[in-house]
């Protein structure tokens, strides 16, 4: 079972947007491993976004983040990385399939409501970034059986 990270950003929280976006996550059938509601300090956010130090969006992109709540979760599945990706949709909502939350919910790159892991190693890592250890729940759901076969 593979698990990527996923960030709810602070235009979702501002605009009312965390039951959606957790809805949808949750409605595809991925499991919730970690959750938490946080400001993100600076050292985190350039930490988080160190590999677009030096871009012309990288000052933009940091107070962005910085400038209010976000909700950090852990999701578990079959393909995780590639399923939350696939229902985020492209960095750029105008590129971004209708139905996927920025394809329905996003006009631009600077307010994507959302940031999800680009693949295993960025998952790991982040993973470890946002969460210790402990804060990952294992749990039973009943009801994966009913979605992982
Ligand atoms: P994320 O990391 O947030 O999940 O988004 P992503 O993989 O789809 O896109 P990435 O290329 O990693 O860019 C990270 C975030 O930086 C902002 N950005 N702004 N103004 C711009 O041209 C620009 N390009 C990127 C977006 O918030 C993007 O999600
Ligand atoms: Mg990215």
């Amino acid at each position: 079972m593979e698990r990527t990270f996923v960030m709810i950003k602070p235009d979702g929280v501002q605009r009312g947007l965390i039951s959606e976006i957790l809805g949808r996550l949750e409605r595809r059938g991925l499991k919730l491993v970690a959750m938490k509601f946080m400001q993100v300090s600076r050292p985190l956010a350039e930490e988080h976004y160190a590999i677009h130090k030096g871009k012309g969006f990288y000052d933009g992109l940091i107070e962005y983040i910085t400038s209010g709540p976000v909700v950090a979760c852990v999701v578990e599945g079959p393909n995780a990385i590639a399923l939350v990706r696939q229902t985020v949709g492209a960095t750029r909502p105008h590129e971004a399939a209708p139905g996927t939350i920025r394809g329905d919910l996003a006009v631009m790159v600077g307010r994507n409501l959302v940031h999800a892991s680009d693949g295993p190693e960025t998952a790991t890592t982040e993973t470890a970034l946002w969460f210790t250890p402990d804060e990952l729940v294992e749990w039973e759901q009943p009801a994966l059986k009913w979605i992982v076969e």
